[in-house]
């Protein structure tokens, strides 16, 4: 069974994208199969895979056709997979609303292809809308990158809180499983201030692995690549080949036979 991880932060250019692209570009160089679902319709994972939104079908084509969620999955140049986005996205929030179920309309929808991969990602808008919410429940797990800086742990707080209450209202069981710390500067005071408050107040959440700011990171998405097939030597790259090697202890802790 597939791990299934929804990244989410209600923030937007707090690193989400940028985790989700060369999250599953590390992990697929372990020789995991993974699929990255793009549900932003911005579609910035999707151009950083090397695709053109606007020449891709997205989750909103499939639920509007009758042909098999296989049909929309594509290869990454990354080694992964993804299910693309493009800006039609905009208006699944309204195909999720003629649903009965309006936060189980993923899982009623997608559970189909969890069989063929290791790893499930959502690349999530900088909003908990629908999208975002039927990403999170779909997933059941949910990772929070947070850029080190004022008020990131309010948003933490109340990305939790709001968690909280629809578990409490709907149902549901979504669970935060992992903060991961963006962007960091250790020459910036606040990088050091934050990093040490998320310490406090989320140790068990809070993942070793820290992104560090480098600028390898900003480039590779312009030119369609992951930062390990950009620049493996640059220390982004070492971040999340790290990250992925964090992934793997704490997620496959115990299966066998997951590596194809
Ligand atoms: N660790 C990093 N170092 C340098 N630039 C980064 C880093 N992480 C993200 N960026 C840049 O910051 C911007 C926002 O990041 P992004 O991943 O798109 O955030 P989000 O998806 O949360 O909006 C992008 O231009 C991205 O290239
Ligand atoms: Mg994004």
């Amino acid at each position: 069974m597939a791990v299934k991880i929804a990244i989410t932060n209600q923030k937007g250019g707090v690193g989400k994208t940028t985790t989700a692209v060369n999250l599953a570009a590390s992990l697929s160089k372990t020789n995991r199969s993974v699929l990255l679902i793009d549900v932003d319709p911005q579609a910035n994972a999707t151009s950083a895979a090397g695709l053109s939104g606007s020449d891709c079908l997205s989750l909103f084509e499939f639920f509007e056709s009758d042909k098999k969620i296989e049909n929309f999955i594509i290869d990454a140049q990354g080694g992964y997979k993804i299910i693309p986005g493009n800006q039609n996205l905009v208006a699944t929030e309204k195909q999720i609303e003629r649903s009965q179920h309006r936060e189980k309309f993923f899982s009623n929808n997608l559970k189909v292809m969890e069989k063929n991969y290791d790893y499930i990602f959502f690349d999530c808008p900088p909003s908990l809308n629908l999208l975002t919410i039927n990403a999170m429940e779909y997933s059941g797990k949910v990772l929070v990158p947070v850029q080190c800086e004022y008020y990131a742990l309010e948003g933490l707080v109340t990305l939790k809180n709001t968690i909280e209450q629809l578990n409490a209202s709907r149902g549901l069981r979504i669970e935060v499983v992992a903060i991961l710390r963006t962007m960091a500067d250790w020459r910036n005071r606040l990088t050091r201030e934050v990093s040490e408050q998320l310490e406090k107040h989320f140790k068990k959440l809070l993942l070793n692995t820290i992104i560090p700011r480098n600028i390898r990171l900003a480039e590779a998405p312009s030119y369609g690549q992951s930062i390990v097939d950009y620049d493996i030597k640059s220390l982004g790259a070492e971040a999340f080949l790290s990250l992925s090697g964090e992934f793997i202890r704490k997620f496959e802790n115990g299966k066998k036979n997951i590596a194809k």
